[in-house]
């Protein structure tokens, strides 16, 4: 198990635009050194708000050594905590999503308004303050509809994140969404890779031939550099696009920790599905047609989305162990939709169901050729890869930056 100092040093090692090496994507060191200086410090994409419908409802979700659980107040707003009883430690919700007008902790029964406060202690004795033992807040913030959890006692600035979001988001309606569906997979291969293989359709031809029936795999497809640099067909896409109201130009963060951009599918495909017709006769929120491709949003460490005319699909990655990591994926339609009238279940998840278990098996492999001593990081394609290397350039960056030797203080 790699310490600081050796961590530092295998990330300094690493040759540019090459991958990361063994110990970067296996140790249990390394692992521990991601949890706190990444996992615990950035903004996480906990859930669509529509997963928190109404005044009530929770949901809970495990970041490294944390539990945390996220409710929808009576007044209407999404807060998140730490999922710890606050008089001996119990794990206050065990259920991954439930309702209740009132958290209690099943031990001793401890009671819990939905804004953290404690508002029931059993025979505590005089002089015991309920104010004092309200649930540890933990960041929470809802940019449009995606709400996001910051485990830093100080987390980092979202405020260009939180202008750009909604406006992007708007028209996608996710404020008149529903959950239709709900899946969550392990995947026994580390975090990275699972964001590594996300970030280019190089695999795509070879992997996916249910979703490349709608998703273009050429990589200019993708090759964004500005609001005005991209491919004639993105370009003439966003200006159709806009036209109809729908925000769509390349956007990024300065680090690219984050991006925001609207790709056409292939052959005007309207939605990802066998047959590439919408899979949802009612559009989402102020759609104006079914063939505006799909507005790609990612974040890091933990989240990768596409919202469509007709339905919107996020996901959400986190880690379990070094070589575990859990991916949970959201289909969401306008809540007047009705199942069996005006969309098929099967008829709507079957691409990226395919698409995950793909994903799931080339990551497994993955991870088990770096297992092996023999393995020796080789070179990303630049003109395929982009996306990846600018990733784990995110990473190194980061994780070098945080990992250097503090200089000692003068006596
Ligand atoms: Fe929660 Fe006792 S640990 S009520």
């Amino acid at each position: 198990m790699l310490n600081s100092a050796e961590i530092h040093s295998e990330l300094l090692a690493r040759r540019k635009d090459y991958a990361l090496s063994h110990a970067l994507y296996c140790d249990d060191g390394v692992y521990a050194a991601d949890l706190e200086q990444i996992w615990y410090r950035e903004w996480l994409f906990a859930a669509p708000a529509a997963s928190l419908p109404k005044a009530g409802a929770f949901m809970t979700m495990q970041v490294g050594a944390y539990p945390v659980v996220i409710t929808r107040g009576n007044d209407g707003m999404i807060r998140a905590f730490h999922n710890v009883c606050r008089h001996r430690g119990q794990r206050l919700c065990a259920k991954e999503t439930g309702s209740s007008p009132k958290l209690v902790c099943p031990y001793h029964q401890w009671t819990y308004d939905l804004d953290g406060k404690l508002q029931y202690a059993r025979d505590m004795q005089e002089g015991f303050n309920p104010a004092e033992h309200g649930l540890k807040k933990v960041h929470c913030v809802d940019l449009g509809g995606m709400v996001f959890i910051c485990l830093a006692q100080v987390p980092p600035p979202i405020a260009e994140l939180a202008k750009t979001m909604p406006g992007f988001l708007a028209p996608s309606g996710l404020k008149d969404a529903k959950v239709a569906f709900s899946s969550t997979i392990v995947e026994n291969g580390n975090w990275k890779l699972v964001i590594e293989n996300n970030r280019e359709c190089y695999h795509c031809g070879g992997s996916h031939p249910s979703l490349c029936r709608t998703f273009s795999d050429n990589p200019k497809i993708a090759a964004m550099n500005g609001p005005n640099e991209a491919s004639g067909e993105i370009l003439a896409h966003w200006t159709r696009c806009e036209a109809a109201g729908l925000p769509s130009r390349f956007t990024h963060d300065k680090a690219m920790q984050w991006r925001l951009a609207r790709v056409p599918l292939l052959n005007n495909a309207e939605s990802y599905t066998m047959d590439t017709k919408a899979a949802v006769a009612k559009r989402m929120g102020a759609m104006p047609f079914n063939d505006a491709g799909t507005l790609l949003f990612y974040h890091y460490p933990n989240t990768w989305n596409h919202f469509l005319g007709d339905h919107a699909i996020t996901f959400r990655v986190l880690p379990i162990s070094a070589t575990e990591t859990q991916v949970t994926t959201t289909w969401l339609v306008h809540k007047d939709a009705v199942e069996g009238v005006d969309y098929d279940l099967n008829r709507l998840t079957e691409v990226w169901m395919h698409t995950n278990d793909e994903d799931r098996l080339v990551v497994e492999e993955n991870q088990k050729g770096i297992l092996s001593p023999a393995y020796e990081p080789g070179p990303y394609s630049t003109f395929q890869e982009e996306g990846v290397i600018q990733f784990i350039d995110w990473y190194c960056n980061v994780m070098t930056e945080r990992m250097a030797p503090k200089p000692a203080l003068a006596a």
